[in-house]
């Protein structure tokens, strides 16, 4: 026999030497949730071992990623006022901005990226603004996405993440910032997010399911992946800075097709869902907590170059060992 592969598995060092894909902690993007009032830390019932936080909280989370390694955050506030139109979204002084400022000042080296929808503060828990017959207004919202991006940039945000699947919304976004001289401020785009059934726990968490209907006229059909090209052409096309696609454990096939026709970064959302069904098992002791770094690196060997996960903190301790 002149094939032998079992000769490159015989030890540990030389599995080591010849592995194609490793998690690495910088790679990782970490989700905090963040609520109105004080002295809040509240474990998610829909996300265990991960936190409702209120800002004078913050120190010790940030303080915590810090000694893990982990530099990147993805902001999702909770707002405790809701209307129309989610005008707490776009309030200089709301959960948010209060929050991007805070992290700022206890280390101005975390990357802050933000969350920009509006689900969590319209009353409706629509990604935007209604018309009358109930249908999300597109380029209404997309006044709505500008202006919510500008007062995340104006009070540090290094990113803002559009997350509503309204057409049009990275250009829209992108002059906005621009005018307003924030032109370093970058965009990481939710480009192709599917209506999927993983956002259960998140929705939990962060209050904002839809009161009526679904979001099945913004978000894409699980089914389609020429759509999902498409949809990151378009973003690309439109100034986004990294693409995204988002949940990624059931869309492994739709990271390879997007890193396989875009050159630029591609991050994959390791969506709530994802994570609560396997840190339940492994909570439960049916699988061993290998099990988690075995399935984010699967997204990354599919093709994503960054992860936004709630498994960040589990990853770098494993990762640490
Ligand atoms: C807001 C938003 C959602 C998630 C991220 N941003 C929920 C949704 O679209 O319903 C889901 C994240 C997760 O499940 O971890 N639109």
């Amino acid at each position: 026999m002149l094939r032998r592969p079992r000769r490159l598995r015989a030890s540990n060092s030389i599995r080591n030497l010849v592995r194609e894909t490793k998690v690495n902690i910088e790679d990782l993007i970490y989700p905090l949730f963040v609520v109105e009032g004080e002295n809040i830390k509240e474990e998610i019932k829909s996300l265990p071992d991960v936190y409702h936080l209120s800002v004078d909280r913050l120190e010790e989370e940030i303080k915590e990623l810090n000694e893990l390694g982990i530099e990147h955050i993805l902001l999702f506030g909770i707002p405790d006022e809701k209307d129309c139109c989610g005008s707490e979204a776009f309030n200089d002084n709301g959960i948010v901005q209060k929050a991007i400022r805070k992290v700022k000042e206890i280390d101005p080296n975390m990357n802050v990226i933000t969350d920009v929808c509006m689900c969590q503060y319209t009353s409706h828990g629509h990604c935007g603004i209604l018309t009358e017959e109930g249908y999300v207004d597109n380029d209404q919202t997309l006044e709505y996405l500008a202006k919510i991006s500008v007062s995340h940039a104006k009070a540090g945000a290094d990113m803002v993440a559009p997350s509503d699947m309204m057409d049009g919304r990275i250009e829209a976004i992108r002059e906005a910032l621009d005018e307003n001289g924030l032109e370093t401020v970058g965009i990481m785009a939710y480009s192709v997010k599917y209506a999927s059934n993983f956002y259960g726990p998140f929705r939990e968490a962060a209050h904002s399911a839809p009161s009526f209907g679904d979001r099945k006229t913004y978000q894409m059909d699980p089914a389609n992946v020429n759509e999902a090209v498409l949809e990151a052409e378009l973003d690309m096309l439109e100034g986004a800075d990294i693409l995204m696609v988002k949940p990624a454990l059931s869309y492994l096939d739709v990271i390879r097709r997007v890193k396989d026709n875009f050159n630029l970064p591609l991050a994959a959302y390791n969506v709530s869902g994802e994570y609560s069904m396997l840190k339940l098992a492994v909570k439960e002791g049916l699988l061993d907590e290998k099990a988690i770094y075995e399935s984010v690196m699967s997204i990354k060997r599919a093709g994503a170059d960054i992860i936004i996960t709630y498994f960040a903190k589990d990853i770098a301790k494993m990762l640490k060992k």
